[in-house]
């Protein structure tokens, strides 16, 4: 069975191993194998106690995915970073270990970031993917449309990401 909450600071060990977990499975071939082994799940634990524990904090709303008490995903959402695109929310990362994979775990967890946008007012909402990543697909089969793309560097490895952006998240599929 799947579980779906809201995460706080408690969270912050487990969201972190599937952080940087999932960042290894997803990542493997598109973001530099040092970069990758570099990841540090006591640095991220760090990280995500600071952004869960202030609400100044753009970062610091997120959902978790429980499957048998375990923490196997997690969403982080927010007011969008470049209001010029035209989105007024933004998915900043969903992260689920591969061993659940296509069970419905990402639906649940952005359905739970749409509801947490729109309690703040969104209307909309936009999500930056690795041009690479085979997420695209997901985000593509939820409704999402290709936006815009722009130029990032993930270690010394020089990547295009995409952004796909749904304009009425009152239609989105629930
Ligand atoms: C992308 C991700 C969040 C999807 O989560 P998930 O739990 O596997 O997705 P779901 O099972 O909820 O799938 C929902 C729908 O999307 C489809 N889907 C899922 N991943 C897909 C993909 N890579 N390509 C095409 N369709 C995909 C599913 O088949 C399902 O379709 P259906 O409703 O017709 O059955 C997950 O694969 C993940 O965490 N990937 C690694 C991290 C990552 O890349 N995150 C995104 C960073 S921007």
């Amino acid at each position: 069975m799947i579980t779906i909450r809201k995460a706080g600071t408690e969270d912050a060990a487990a969201i972190a191993v599937v952080h940087v977990e999932a960042w290894r499975e997803a990542y493997r071939g598109i973001v530099p194998d040092d970069f990758l082994k570099n990841l540090s799940i006591q640095r991220r634990t760090d990280q995500w106690v600071n952004m869960l524990s202030d609400e100044r904090n753009i970062y610091h709303r997120a959902f978790v995915a429980e499957m048998n008490g375990q923490v196997v995903g997690f969403s982080n959402f927010g007011l969008a970073r470049e209001v010029d695109l035209g989105f007024s929310g933004e998915l900043f990362a969903i992260y689920i270990l591969q061993a659940v994979h296509k069970q419905g775990v990402g639906r649940l967890l952005v359905g739970a970031a749409v509801r947490g946008l729109r309690e703040l007012g969104c209307s909309s909402m936009l999500v930056w993917v690795l041009k690479d990543n085979p997420a695209r697909g997901f985000y593509e089969r939820l409704g999402g449309e290709y936006v815009t793309e722009k130029n990032i560097e993930i270690g010394e490895a020089k990547l295009l990401e995409v952004a796909y952006g749904w304009k009425e998240l009152d239609k989105f599929p629930a």
